[in-house]
């Protein structure tokens, strides 16, 4: 029992697939059960690696099972595969937007299990995965399921599953936060006549560039916000206005509507399973 299976190969199994075999995991190590016959060969041609068309297959023996489909198809797929996981007892890691601990429990067995919240920079290399382990995962099972996500980013444990929906509304969604405060710069910078273009590429760079500045200098955003505020300067003019708007309190609703909605979602699947 050595290998790795991916139970569904869309873009999130592709991305962690791909960095896994960066680290120097040989192709024979991993499998893949994939319905489509298009996405199987693309599989198999792009990374080497042995692609099935039923679950079961796919998951006899494996030493992991990586549950990489969206979380409605999770009852369906619990059906096919709950004999093999209880016979086998792999460790399981499901990276499946809101779905808990207890619902993976109820449909695949008491088996060690990591819940997995990674989001869509994942796909680049550059995502950000909060992981939460029930109490039948062994420390090599932690280090195993850190290894497999550490190749789509950065990880970090959360030992209160509640915070789950936390990481979600903080990394899960948040792309999408700066996505909307580049358009937004961008619409505000082409009202004053720059060409969109261009009003675009600056606005996307300087995203990157703090987020790198975060990232690799290791120092405080208030700081760094800071360093980059002259007294009576623009940015400070800028930083004014937002503050007046109340740019805090609109972020802190944000997040707890998003922290909400994920309990409604995990509230709507357990109605459903
Ligand atoms: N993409 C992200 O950035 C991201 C971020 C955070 C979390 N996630 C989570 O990661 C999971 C996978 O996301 P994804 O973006 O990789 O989705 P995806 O591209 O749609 O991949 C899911 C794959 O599973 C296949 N599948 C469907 N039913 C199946 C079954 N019964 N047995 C085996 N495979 C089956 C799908 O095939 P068909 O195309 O034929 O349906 C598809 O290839 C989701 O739960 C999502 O919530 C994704």
């Amino acid at each position: 029992m050595t290998h790795i299976t991916f139970i569904g190969g869309g873009n999130m199994a592709r991305s962690l697939i791909g960095g896994l075999l960066q680290t120097g995991m040989p192709a024979t190590d991993i499998r893949v059960a994939e319905p489509q016959a298009e996405a199987r060969q693309s599989l198999g041609r792009d990374f080497g690696v042995a692609c099935f068309a039923e679950n079961q297959l796919a998951a006899t023996d494996a030493e992991v099972i990586v549950l990489a489909v969206k979380p409605q198809i999770m009852p369906a797929i619990q059906a096919e595969l709950r004999d093999t996981l209880q016979r086998d007892r792999p460790l399981l890691i499901s990276i499946a937007a809101g779905v808990r601990l207890d619902q993976l429990e109820r449909w695949f067995g008491s088996l060690p299990i990591v819940r997995c919240m990674p989001n869509t920079p994942a796909l680049i290399g550059a995502g950000a995965t909060g992981l939460c382990a029930n109490n039948r995962v062994s420390p090599a099972q932690r280090a195993l399921a850190q290894h497999i996500m550490d190749t789509a980013g950065i990880t970090r444990w959360i030992d209160d599953e509640v915070l789950m929906d936390t990481v979600t509304a903080i990394s899960g969604s948040a792309p999408a936060y700066f996505f909307a405060m580049v358009e937004a710069m961008e619409d505000a910078a082409v009202a004053q006549g720059l060409p969109r273009e261009t009003a675009r590429a600056l606005a996307a760079q300087t995203c990157l560039g703090a987020g790198r500045m975060l990232m690799e200098g290791g120092e405080d955003p208030a700081l760094l916000r800071k360093r980059v505020t002259s007294p009576n300067g623009t940015t400070q003019a800028a930083l004014e206005s937002f503050s007046a708007d109340g740019l805090p309190r609109m972020v802190a609703r944000a997040v707890a509507a998003a922290t909400d909605r994920g309990v409604t979602l995990a509230a709507e699947l357990d109605a459903v399973s």
